[in-house]
């Protein structure tokens, strides 16, 4: 079944662990190469309609535990269209706390039905083992997450692509789909 949406901006929330990279992610996405020093949590950035494949504006908020309260966050949370959790495929703890934690908190803080969910393994240039059969698991249990990808905010792997799967899970929302870095 295809859904349908009238969207006029795309807001995208970053999620996940500390140290998975988000910010990373989201400096590399704006700047074209990996930053070597990022702050804490990146500024709330907006990609003007005429520089976005779907010509929409695109606002990216990212999230820090150390700068954010719980409540905070829960507003973010329910502010996004989309929200894109983040792991990192070398710490398998963070990929464990996307079905433990992240999810769970995401179901319980917005409304049904709950916004599309973008899974994200980054760090993809440390190793040449996929999460692909892990991540799978988890996406059949929760129909809510639209789309997975491997990245690498080192690099570049996959990040303009994480974003524009982001934005078509709000604007083009679809069965669930799957990509890897290992694809064509
Ligand atoms: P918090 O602000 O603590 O929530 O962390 P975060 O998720 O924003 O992670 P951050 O972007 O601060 O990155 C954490 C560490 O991982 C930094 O040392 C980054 O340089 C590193 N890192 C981020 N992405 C990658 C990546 O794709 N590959 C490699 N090798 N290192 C990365």
């Amino acid at each position: 079944m295809v859904r349908t949406s009238c969207h006029r901006n795309v807001r995208i929330l970053l999620l996940g662990d500390k140290g998975v990279g988000k910010t990373s992610i989201i400096l590399s996405l704006v700047s074209e190469e990996f930053p070597e020093d990022v702050p804490l949590k990146a500024e709330e950035i907006t990609i003007p309609a005429d520089v976005t494949p779907e010509l929409v504006p695109t606002h990216i908020v990212d999230y820090s535990d150390a700068e954010q309260t719980e409540e905070q966050l829960i507003e973010e949370v329910q502010r996004a269209h989309v929200i894109c959790i983040v792991y990192s495929v070398i710490e398998e703890d963070s990929l464990t706390n996307v079905s433990s934690h992240w999810l769970p908190f995401i179901k319980k803080n917005t409304p049904e039905p709950h916004c599309p969910i973008v899974l994200v393994g980054n760090k993809v240039d440390l190793t040449n083992d996929s999460t692909y059969e892990t991540a799978g698991c988890i996406m059949d249990e929760h129909p809510e997450i639209e789309s997975f990808v491997e990245c690498s905010a080192k690099t570049l792997i996959n990040i303009s692509e994480m974003f524009y799967y982001a934005q078509n899970a709000v604007l083009h929302p679809t069965a669930p789909i799957y990509i890897t870095d290992k694809q064509e």
